[in-house]
């Protein structure tokens, strides 16, 4: 059996089509359907029954449309209202994301770990329970980067590998100034907590250096969610 429905994304914006095309690449014959609130975009200060109301009326959209699976590619929107999907559409798989937090924990040689995520993830149940549970022998450094979600739309998906001139230089002094504190504090690990963080990684990762490792769940996420459409015969 093979189901040709697509498989639906959102994200406050344009952050979440770093999931995308993890999974893409990872299931080649899936038809995929991304739905960015642009409108709405930044989630991370908003308090948490708005990013309800908001999830709920971006997974009404993508159901509309006819989506086997909804993945909530944003960190925001899952602290504040995966749980709420779930209860409210028993029959819809959802695919959430945290920061990873566990991982970093594990194998940091330094004790020392950065989260870079909005306010609203650093406020949700998921973030707060995986540190206690996971981190509790390692200093857990929560740096807020809202101007990161800001620089990135204005981006627009253009590569920051191709910045140049001025503009890269005034982007670089942005992700500098909030890098070089988490190195000097010993950070081993930075987790990128926020779905528009991956699309800096290159500029974070030569300014935090070859010492310390950038974690990006994207490649991870797909896989769950290829897992979670296999289980559930979901597979096109
Ligand atoms: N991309 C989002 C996240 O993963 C939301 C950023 C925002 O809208 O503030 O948290």
């Amino acid at each position: 059996m093979s189901d040709k429905r697509p498989v639906g994304f959102f994200d406050s914006g344009i952050g979440g089509t770093c999931i995308l095309a993890a999974f893409r690449a990872l299931c080649p014959k899936e038809r995929t359907i991304y739905h960015a609130d642009s409108e709405h975009c930044p989630y991370g200060n908003r308090p948490a029954d708005e990013v309800i109301r908001l999830s709920e009326a971006n997974t009404q959209e993508l159901l509309r449309q006819g989506c086997k699976m909804v993945v909530v590619a944003c960190n925001t929107a899952t602290a504040a209202a995966i749980d709420w999907l779930r209860a409210h559409h028993p029959d819809v798989p959802f695919i959430g994301l945290e920061p990873a937090v566990k991982p970093a924990a594990l194998k940091s040689k330094t004790g020392v770990v950065a989260v870079l995520a909005t306010a609203g993830t650093f406020n949700g149940r998921l973030y707060n329970e995986t540190k206690a549970k996971f981190a509790k022998d390692v200093t857990v450094i929560a740096a807020v980067a809202d101007e990161f979600v800001v620089e990135v739309e204005r981006l627009k998906g253009f590569p920051v590998t191709e910045l140049a001139g001025a503009e890269l230089a005034r982007l670089e002094r942005i992700v500098r100034v909030k890098i070089e504190p988490l190195v000097a504090a010993k950070a081993d690990h930075i987790v990128l907590g926020c779905t528009h963080f991956p699309h800096l990684k290159p500029l974070i990762e030569r300014i935090a250096g070859p010492s310390v490792v950038i974690l990006d769940p994207s490649e991870a996420v797909a896989r769950q969610a290829r897992r979670v459409l296999a289980a559930r015969g979901l597979l096109a």
